[in-house]
């Protein structure tokens, strides 16, 4: 290979979809190397050049600041040394891994690969997708031989859109390569910009496994808890405060019930199952975690109308204010967002449904759910109030702003314990 001894510093770079993952990325790299960022939508381009992210990752000034160019035409990127492609790893309407996103942004990729180029992948997929799905397409398009005319990485991303405690730089970040010196050469990339440093994985398949396995973790760990809380739940017992007492053992893990939504661990977990089921193994643990967490939007709402039904408030035509939309707290992201499965119960049962949350796009709400949000919920209009995402704004207006929301009688319940026991009238 022409250029195998390139240096980390002579590196040209395109990153490839600039979304939650992309952009912060981008703008990392931009601090050491010539980047230009690219996107299919051209619409967030032209607001990323107006220094506008809508994902809310990255700060009006440092766009500002940054030397990164956005582009939206090939021409702009096709000098670049360096693909890096950041794109989403969604799955279809059956929970089966969609690739589409991936082939595509391959193809445009293999259109402009030269001899020594690179192409590094960060979207989350099973072990061998790599080498299986997105290899064949650069080898296709570009006329040239895997791993002697260009060669292949794989670096999952591993930020928390909404973290600002836990940035990019501050990640250990897993690198891997298609040969040793394309780990490498990988490895000395990302050395430059990590501050927490690398774990070079020893192959492809071991990063994209090592990634795709933290999500199903967390899933099948939150599973366990939901599981335990419709438990507690009919035992009568506080299922946050029985946590918060095994938590005083310094082993027990520090995981909460929940809706599990998102892109990430309500997704992952699927690629890897189906990974498993094409080599015969069907996973157990795995696949009941994802069916636990999936019922309980479902719960949750059947949840708030016993309450209702104990405090003698009617259940019949009852208006319900739920507090949040987006798939977590502090963030816009609205993407597989669980909270709509408990509207869509309410709306199920008969109930009015009403939808506050300052974080979500109105626009975007209407587009994704068929749903209006609500800027300003009227005082004195619901029979029940729901906390559905655990949003910092909502914890600091307090239980009694919230109540004024609430009919003479109403119930408040706290699917996210963002308030004492003795402040709510139930929660999760
Ligand atoms: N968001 C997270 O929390 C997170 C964390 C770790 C890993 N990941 C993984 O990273 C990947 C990207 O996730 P994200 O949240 O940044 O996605 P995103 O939807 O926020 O952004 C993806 C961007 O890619 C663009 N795009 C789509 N197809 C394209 C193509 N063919 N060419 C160019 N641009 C294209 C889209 O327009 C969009 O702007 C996924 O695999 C995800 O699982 C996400």
């Amino acid at each position: 290979m022409a250029d195998k001894q390139r240096l980390a510093t002579q590196e040209s770079i395109a990153v490839i979809g600039l979304g939650y993952v992309g952009l912060p990325l981008a703008l990392a790299f931009a601090e050491k190397y010539p980047v230009v960022g690219f996107d299919l939508n051209p619409t967030r381009i032209a607001e990323l050049q107006r220094g506008v992210d809508r994902t809310a990752e990255v700060e009006p000034a440092a766009l500002e600041a940054s030397s990164l160019v956005f582009a939206s035409s090939l021409a702009d990127i096709a000098h670049c040394s360096c693909y890096i492609i950041t794109v989403p790893t969604p799955v279809d309407a059956f929970d089966q891994p969609d690739f589409t996103p991936l082939v595509s942004a391959s193809r445009t990729v293999a259109q402009l690969l030269d001899e020594g180029d690179l192409v590094i992948y960060e979207s989350t997929v099973y072990p061998g997708a790599t080498r299986e799905v997105c290899v064949p397409e650069l080898v296709a398009g570009s006329g040239l031989e895997f791993n002697r005319q260009f060669q292949v990485g794989y670096s999952p991303e591993r930020i928390n859109p909404g973290d600002k405690q836990r940035p990019l730089a501050s990640i250990v970040k897993v690198t891997s390569g298609s040969s040793p010196e394309a780990a490498e050469r990988v490895d000395a990339l990302y050395k430059t910009i990590i501050t927490a440093g690398t774990y070079p994985a020893g192959q492809l398949e071991v990063a994209e496994a090592a990634k795709v396995i933290e999500n199903v973790q967390r899933d099948v760990n939150i599973a366990l808890m939901n599981e335990l809380a419709v438990l507690f739940n009919r035992l009568g017992i506080d299922t946050l405060e029985v946590l918060e007492a095994a938590g005083s053992k310094w082993n027990f893990l520090p995981f909460r019930p929940g809706l599990v939504g998102g892109h990430c661990i309500g997704v992952d977990p699927y690629y890897l199952i189906r990974k498993a089921q094409a080599v015969g193994h069907h996973p157990e643990i795995i696949q009941a975690s994802r069916r636990i967490n999936n019922q309980m939007g479902g719960y949750l709402a059947n949840q708030v109308i016993r309450l209702m039904l104990e405090h003698d408030v009617s259940v019949n035509r009852a208006r319900v204010l739920v507090l949040g939309l987006t798939f977590k707290e502090n963030c816009p992201d609205l993407r597989n967002s669980r909270v709509i499965d408990v509207v869509n119960e309410f709306v199920a049962l008969g109930l009015q449904v009403d939808i506050h949350d300052p974080w979500a796009d109105r626009d975007e709400a209407e587009r994704e759910y068929g749903v209006g949000l609500i800027d300003a919920p009227q005082p004195g209009s619901y029979d029940a109030i729901v906390v559905a995402v655990g949003h910092t704004v909502f914890h600091d207006a307090g239980v009694a702003a919230l109540r004024r929301w609430g009919k003479s009688a109403h119930v408040v319940y706290d699917a996210k314990c963002l308030f004492a026991r003795d402040e709510v009238d139930g929660r999760l």
